[in-house]
């Protein structure tokens, strides 16, 4: 038994070592930012939240691993014409929440479709034989949307977020290829396959996830063509303007080391560029995919661990692509032959389409799980390659990526089990404990606009008492 106070010795070194670090007479009084909430996160959710609390006259900290705000918002400049052209986040829906986002930085909108005929589609391509594909036909997806919008209207809380009764309707629960068959939705799965991008295996997610993805809002821009984008072709404009509003708020290049939430005041120290600072906040905002291995550091209790770990993730990439020997307006969707619906089997390119910028083209990439980025490069390269080869286009073999950029962790899902289980009731019964709050697309979908009105409901929660 001699080991015994050796390792109680230890346990207590190490619980004093979490409690010192965290304690803010150990650190200057520099180091140490004194906060109304800390944000972890300047991507979408993370920097709306930052705005408007700060609009509110509260104080902000915000926590951002990468070196600019955005997240999936990514914007690319070309370096020959200075022109722009985003390829993450492109649009956003026409309703009173962005407009005011977007006024408040004096940043124009303007709507978003290019005009049909100026766009070459081109959509009988198969991109791993590089070959036109015979004898596809797409049907007029009208009927089957309009199908699609009346189960919709069965669900109006999801476009709210996960406030899902119990026990959950089972359509939701439907792999989405079954609810296809049960509501015949076929003629509508190339569309919504298109507008769904980053899901990972579309006909095999739950109906939730889909219906979420593409939901009411989005069918109804898709429908009247009312989506808007920035007028300048530069979506990240909203968040340079963030970042000159938030100042020395925003901790760029910054990861969180540790949080202690069981006080008064949460704490939550992180390693900047410039070293250790300690954020003393009366509360947190988690804007972060919340996977477990992306909350390193933080103090979670059991449930959250329970809940967190749960999710898996889908895998998003884009690029823009140059000397292609593919014309400038062209839109060419992945069809393969012989496939359900002529749907791609993922990993593979969604589609090649036009950026606006002379020799350039955009391309997305999707997969049910995370790729290694040069894996995800060569196969794009490769697929490019076999247009060439057989013909379809005249494509140089030094066709190339200009930028590429990896969207990964992307859709974060739980299995149908955990659905019918309740796991979005536990989920959302996080709200407010030890003062955390959380927002982002595991919360909600990923939808900017939708995203900004989850944000806004939250706020009246988060703002009393501070
Ligand atoms: C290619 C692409 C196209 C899209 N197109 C559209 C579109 O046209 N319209 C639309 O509305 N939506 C679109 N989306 C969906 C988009 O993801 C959402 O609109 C929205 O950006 C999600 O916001 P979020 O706050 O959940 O995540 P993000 O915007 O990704 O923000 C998360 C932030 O947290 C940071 N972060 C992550 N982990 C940590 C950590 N541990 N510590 C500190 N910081 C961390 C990230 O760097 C990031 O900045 C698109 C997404 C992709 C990938
Ligand atoms: C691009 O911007 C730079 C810096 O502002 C400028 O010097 C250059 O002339 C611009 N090029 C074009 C093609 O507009
Ligand atoms: C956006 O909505 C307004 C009405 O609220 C309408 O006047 C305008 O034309 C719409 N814009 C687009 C691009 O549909
Ligand atoms: C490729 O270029 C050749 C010569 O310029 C032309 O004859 C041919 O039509 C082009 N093919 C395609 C698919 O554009």
């Amino acid at each position: 038994m001699a080991f015994l106070p050796l390792l109680s010795t230890l346990v207590l070194a190490t619980v004093s070592l979490a409690a010192s670090i965290l304690d803010a007479a150990a650190y200057s009084s520099a180091s140490v930012i004194r906060r109304d909430v800390c944000i972890v996160g300047g991507g979408s959710s993370g920097t709306y939240s930052a705005i408007r609390l700060h609009d509110s006259g509260k104080t902000v900290a915000v926590v951002e691993s990468r070196d600019r705000m955005g997240g999936h918002t990514n914007t690319y400049a070309d370096p020959v014409t200075n022109a722009t052209t985003d390829i993450g986040v492109v649009v956003f829906h026409n309703i009173s929440i962005v407009k005011d986002y977007f006024a408040r930085f004096d940043i124009p909108l303007t709507a978003a479709f290019t005009a049909s005929n100026t766009l070459e589609v081109i959509s009988n391509i198969d991109y791993r034989s590089g070959k036109v594909v015979a004898g596809v036909k797409f049907n007029d997806p009208s009927t089957a949307l309009a199908a699609y919008a009346l189960q919709l209207a069965k669900y109006p809380y999801l476009e709210a977020g996960f406030d899902l009764p119990q026990p959950v309707p089972t359509d939701l629960l439907l792999p989405f290829g079954d609810f296809v068959k049960k509501y015949a939705l076929q003629d509508a799965v190339p569309t919504i396959f298109n507008f769904a991008q980053g899901i990972g295996d579309l006909l095999a997610q739950p109906s939730l996830y889909v219906l979420k993805l593409f939901g009411s809002q989005t069918l109804h821009d898709v429908i009247t063509a009312g989506f808007l984008t920035t007028a300048h072709k530069d979506n990240s404009q909203l968040y340079r303007s963030a970042k000159a509003v938030l100042g020395q708020d925003v901790f760029l290049n910054t990861r969180v080391l540790a949080t202690d939430r069981k006080g008064k005041y949460t704490k939550v120290l992180v390693q900047t560029p410039q070293g250790k600072k300690l954020i003393v906040a009366k509360k947190l905002i988690v804007a972060i995919p919340p996977k477990i291995n992306n909350l390193g550091g933080f103090d979670l209790d059991a449930s959250e661990k329970e809940l967190f770990s749960q999710f898996k993730n889908a895998a998003y990439y884009t690029g823009i692509l140059r000397h292609t020997g593919i014309p400038d307006n062209a839109l060419i969707p992945n069809v393969e032959a012989n496939s359900l619906y002529n749907l791609p089997q993922l990993p593979a390119i969604y589609d090649i389409d036009p950026t606006g910028i002379p020799g350039l083209l955009n391309v997305k990439f999707g997969s049910p799980y995370a790729i290694p980025d040069d894996e995800v490069r060569k196969q794009i390269l490769a697929a490019v390659g076999r247009l060439g080869a057989a013909g379809s286009f005249n494509t140089s073999s030094a066709a190339e990526l200009a930028t590429f950029a990896s969207h990964v962790p992307f859709e974060l899902t739980v299995p149908k089990e955990a659905i019918a289980a309740g796991f979005y009731e536990k989920l959302y019964g996080l709200q407010g404990q030890r003062k955390t709050y959380y927002t982002g697309a595991a919360f909600h979908v990923h939808d900017s606009g939708l995203l900004w009105q989850f944000t806004e409901g939250l706020l009246p929660e988060i703002l009393k008492d501070l």
